[in-house]
């Protein structure tokens, strides 16, 4: 085993994908949830399969874990076509993605995750390649230098990002399908679980997989992993069937709460409360503060606060809501609105 703390964090994230991949849905029929989503692609879907064409650039945004890879490979599934995937932070040379595009087959999907990632220069071989399905491509240096074109086969650019604020606006508008997935709705991540532990060949009661889906953030990835931690615990310290008493006593044990709070959320609210008199207060300093990174406060902890409610974004800053003292059994000051 692994003792270096990035090492433990990579075979972390390994299992979990693979763990992640044996669960995922492979068409739309079996995705559960983003409903809107999901009909507005099957007819694009459709109408390009009808017409032989390649399906329009899609742009996937919406905090990590909510499926935007998955929905990918749904994509390229639905269609029969073959996916090749990248991400923006390992595309470091121009040269690497234009190897990538020009090696496509007709049709075929390029899901890029982190697009928001890419360097200025990827960007700008992509930009015609997505537009006109032609490359650029330089020959030579200084004054006697050359471009020539090179066409690709028209191909599908699925791109993924936690925020569409991120990209660059000559990128954004190149895409002509773009989605905000959301935090499921608790029905939605029932039935993931149920259908999960049926995959897993784990019994699991329904009122469990309620107990479970409540306490997964509204966030697929969370749900899987809770249920993969909760039936290591029926298997151990019950006789392998996950029962909401089962459920509860596990995640306990995790010490995640019945609002699926870990560690960081609730340092992040208290910080908040007890260090910034509940702010407002900018992200640098609660960044600085609990020693996190600013961008996974800023993708990852604060949407899923400020969507149930217990931290605000005003224009001077982040502010804890009355929720939030109430969690900690706290009481709110009394604020003059004007100021916020
Ligand atoms: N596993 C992870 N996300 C899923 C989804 N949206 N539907 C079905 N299974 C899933």
């Amino acid at each position: 085993m692994p003792t270096d703390p990035r090492l433990v964090a990579a075979t972390r994230a390994d299992e979990e994908a693979q763990y992640e991949a044996g669960l995922r849905p492979r068409t739309l029929n079996d995705y559960i949830g983003q409903d809107r989503i999901r009909e507005n692609l099957d007819v694009a879907i459709a109408a390009a399969r009808q017409r032989g064409d390649a399906l329009d650039h899609v742009l996937l945004s919406g905090p990590p874990g909510l499926g935007k890879t998955t929905l990918a490979y749904v994509i390229a599934n639905e269609l029969q076509v073959p996916i090749r995937s990248t991400s923006g932070p390992v595309l470091e040379k121009p040269g690497d993605l234009a190897a990538i595009l020009s090696n496509l087959a007709e049709r075929e999907v390029l899901f890029i995750d982190e697009i928001h990632r890419m360097s200025p220069v990827i960007e700008e071989i992509l930009y015609p390649a997505m537009e006109d399905y032609e490359l650029d491509i330089v020959i030579g240096q200084g004054p006697g230098a050359r471009s020539v074109k090179v066409p690709v086969q028209r191909f599908t650019l699925i791109g993924a990002t936690t925020r569409t604020g991120l990209l660059t606006s000559p990128l954004r508008s190149r895409f002509g399908i773009v989605h905000r997935l959301d935090y499921y709705q608790e029905a939605d991540l029932q039935e993931i679980v149920r259908r999960s532990a049926r995959l897993l060949d784990v019994p699991i009661d329904e009122a469990a997989a309620g107990e479970i889906a409540r306490r997964a953030r509204g966030t697929p990835r969370i749900a899987n992993r809770l249920l993969r931690r909760v039936r290591d615990y029926a298997q151990v310290r019950a006789d392998g069937v996950i029962t909401p008493a089962v459920a509860d006593a596990a995640l306990r044990l995790l010490e995640v709460d019945e609002h699926g709070f870990d560690e960081v959320d609730r340092k992040l609210l208290r910080t908040i409360i007890e260090k910034f008199n509940g702010g407002p207060v900018g992200v640098n300093s609660i960044a600085a503060a609990i020693s996190e990174e600013k961008d996974a406060i800023e993708d990852i902890y604060e949407p899923f606060l400020i969507q149930i409610g217990f931290l605000d974004r005003t224009p001077r800053g982040r502010v804890a809501t009355a929720r939030a003292y109430d969690y900690f059994g706290l009481q709110a000051p009394e604020r003059d609105s004007r100021l916020w």
